[in-house]
């Protein structure tokens, strides 16, 4: 009887040593800017310290590509706000990209991911990069075997049970997504010159120029405001009080000659809905860091910040010759309000002095966000 008593005293007491070295995960404190609402976080996915910083190994590590070459931030570059400056770049194996690779940006507060894509959950999302064939992105063998190299990694082994302690084998790949997931949600972009001015009550953060720029972003005849507005500039933007919000449109960057307008296979919503209502319409990004990776659009067929003005300002951008030549104004989808405007001399350099407020440089340089692996 006494030895049954001890034998149970001994097992609890291993039971809280195992707890005791691999301690329940750390709940993940926002330290949200100013003038940012509580941000939306999928219930079967909560914010961890040690999620994120497993995250963040797997962001940047090319073991998660086919070929041992590419990791997310091949194309997610932090000193281009998660973003690249080429108009698409090409996967691990050479295949031909077709679209623009888009700025990691307060991604947490975003209601659709991608250009054009109803996808909502990060989670999800990841698996296109890593395992897509249209085009091959990452190029990752459907049979897991990078599993096995992840396994055999001392530092992994420590991050993934630290980070999924209740787990015998952490290391799938639901985990690996979640933890991509959890690390772009704290890729938190809230202190540019302009947050400083606006959220911070610093007056003399931005120009009197940029000042007027920001007027003129938000006045009803410029209009940038109606799609790219709110804390985050961009009307798909939700919060924990507004969790769904997918709202695309169709800008008049294309006219081409052919049923779709736009030139294939970028044809917006429609690749996914199938209705001729969806041809062309894409998500307005938000205009954070914005000034760090032009080129610009989906395609990245915009080359600077200049000639989005003056796309804007036509109602919609033509092009004289080649294969795309078009009136997009014309586009028959397009938004009936860009109807465009007269642009002055002062009013560009305003609009453009109020965009380049937007850039955070602690955003590039934070090295929470940077590559942990040494070099
Ligand atoms: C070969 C370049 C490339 C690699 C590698 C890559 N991406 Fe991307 N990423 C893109 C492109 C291109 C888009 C836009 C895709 C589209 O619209 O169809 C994109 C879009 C995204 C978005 C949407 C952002 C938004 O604001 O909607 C997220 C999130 C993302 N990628 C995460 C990742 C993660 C995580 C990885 C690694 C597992 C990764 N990407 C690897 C090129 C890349
Ligand atoms: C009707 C909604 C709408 C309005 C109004 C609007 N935009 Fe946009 N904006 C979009 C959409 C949608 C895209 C993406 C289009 C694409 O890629 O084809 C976009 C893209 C952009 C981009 C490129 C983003 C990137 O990451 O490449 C910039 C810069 C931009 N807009 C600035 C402006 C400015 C400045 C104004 C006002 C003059 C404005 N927008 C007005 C919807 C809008």
């Amino acid at each position: 009887m006494k030895l049954h008593w001890i034998t149970l005293v001994g097992a609890a007491g291993f039971l809280l040593i195992t707890a005791a070295t691999v301690p329940s995960p750390t709940p993940y404190n926002w330290k949200l800017p100013k003038g940012f609402p509580q941000p939306h976080v999928p219930a079967d996915n909560p914010m961890t310290v040690e999620k994120v910083e497993l995250g963040r190994h797997l962001f940047y590590d090319t073991r998660l590509s086919g070929n041992g070459m590419m990791a997310c931030s091949t194309c997610h570059r932090q000193n281009r706000a998660f973003g690249d400056d080429t108009p698409t770049t090409p996967g691990t194996f050479g295949d031909r990209g077709f679209r623009k690779s888009m700025a990691i940006v307060n991604v947490v507060y975003t209601g659709t991911l991608t250009w054009s894509n109803p996808e909502k959950r990060l989670e999800n999302q990841a698996l296109v990069p890593l395992f897509g064939t249209h085009p091959v992105e990452m190029g990752l063998d459907k049979d897991n075997s990078f599993l096995e190299d992840l396994s055999a990694d001392p530092v992994y082994k420590k991050l993934f049970r630290a980070a999924f302690p209740s787990e015998k084998k952490p290391v799938t790949v639901a985990n690996v997504t979640k933890a991509l997931a959890s690390f772009q949600r704290s890729l938190i972009s809230g202190n540019s010159p302009y947050d400083r001015y606006r959220f911070q009550g610093d007056e003399n953060a931005i120009s009197d120029v940029a000042k007027h720029g920001e007027k003129l972003f938000f006045s009803s005849m410029f209009g940038c405001g109606r799609c790219h507005g709110g804390f985050n500039f961009s009307d798909s933007t939700i919060t924990a009080k507004n969790p769904e919000r997918a709202v695309f449109h169709n800008t008049g960057l294309y006219n081409v000659k052919g049923p779709t307008h736009y030139p294939a296979p970028n044809v917006g919503l429609y690749e996914h809905t199938k209705s001729k209502y969806d041809i062309g319409l894409f998500k307005a990004p938000t205009l954070r860091n914005i000034a760090l990776h032009p080129p610009y659009m989906h395609d990245g067929s915009v080359p600077t910040l200049d000639a989005v003005l003056d796309h804007y300002a036509a109602g919609g951008r033509t092009i004289k010759s080649g294969p795309h030549a078009g009136v997009g104004k014309d586009n028959p989808n397009k938004d009936h309000l860009l109807t465009g405007f007269e642009l002055t001399k002062e009013d560009r350099a305003a609009l453009l002095a109020f965009l380049h407020s937007l850039t955070d440089r602690e955003f590039m340089t934070n090295p929470k966000f940077s590559d942990p692996w040494p070099e």
